[in-house]
């Protein structure tokens, strides 16, 4: 592994960390995701309940919570203690509740919804902070159906720093419309310039912002140059491990990752069984650049 890479990977498995008082808080990886337990969602929380809540997400950008029963009520509650939920025009989605996504796979279906990495809401003009996605029906077969997240954070820092430099002074185009390829595109979808570099509001640190789902091309190069960085880019999310955790789902379980650094990537690999999951969205800010 090249030095950039090795010197990220000790920076950020190294960080300190202050211990936690009102949670459980254990790491899937080194460097991204963990386990939360010691907490209902579905009751009130307390401040300090709620702050290292806070805190466990930008240390680990994913967060699972296990076995928590939740109506649909409590979950976009919680997911308000975080922000506006994004709310969808009722023609674009499944059922009648505008906040909520409804993720579901059966027997019928010929694809699935985030089958690819992608980063939620990417195209609209302040991309969504956080997504939560409460996942209540898990194949019959009793495995499959996994998500994978990325850390992209490391995903930059992983880059030669001649790299990150050069990144650093571009944006790309974010196209609502390239999920829909071969469908009938619905009208109105979003197509927005972001930084290709971009600093978390939260913690000013530095993450790769593109994604194979929405961005189209970088604005100042070529189209074969944009297309050539744009898969060298995608490659690096896709081939390198080191990034990943893998969230193996069960019933009743809580996911809240940190759409601002992190890419994800649902596991079909139980066609014909079914999977059943609602999911919220949690509205963020315009992206800045380095
Ligand atoms: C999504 O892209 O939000 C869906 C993720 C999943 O189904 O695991």
């Amino acid at each position: 592994m090249d030095q950039s890479a090795l010197d990220a990977i000790e920076r950020i498995a190294g960080e300190q960390r202050a211990p936690y008082r009102s949670l459980r808080v254990e790491r899937l990886t080194p460097v991204i995701g963990a386990e939360i337990t010691g907490v209902d969602l579905a009751r009130p929380l307390s401040d300090s309940q709620l702050a290292e809540i806070r805190r466990a997400l930008l240390e680990n950008h994913v967060l699972v919570f296990r076995d928590q029963q939740l109506s649909v009520e409590e979950h976009k509650a919680f997911g308000r203690l975080f922000g506006t939920l994004r709310a969808l025009p009722l023609e674009d989605i499944d059922g009648d509740d505008p906040e909520l996504v409804v993720i579901r796979a059966n027997a019928q279906s010929r694809y699935v919804a985030g089958e690819a990495w992608h980063t939620d809401g990417t195209a609209d003009p302040e991309p969504s902070m956080g997504s939560l996605l409460y996942v209540k029906e898990t194949p019959a077969i009793g495995c499959g159906g996994d998500t994978l997240f990325a850390n992209m954070h490391l995903a930059l820092e992983m880059l030669s720093p001649a790299m990150q430099g050069f990144l650093g002074g571009l944006t790309a185009i974010h196209d609502g419309a390239m999920p829909w390829k071969g469908f009938e595109t619905p009208p109105g979808l979003p197509k927005t310039e972001h930084p290709v570099v971009v600093r978390h509001p939260d913690t000013g640190r530095k993450s790769l912002f593109v994604n194979p789902g929405f961005t189209s091309h970088i604005v100042q190069l070529a189209g074969g140059e944009s297309q050539a960085l744009l898969n060298m880019l995608f490659d690096l999310v896709a081939r390198e491990p080191i990034l990943h955790c893998r969230v193996r789902w069960a019933p009743n379980t809580l996911v809240f990752w940190d759409n601002r650094c992190t890419q994800h990537h649902a596991v079909w690999d139980y066609f014909p069984h079914s999977r059943y999951g609602e999911r919220v969205t949690i509205l963020g800010t315009r992206p800045q650049g380095s």
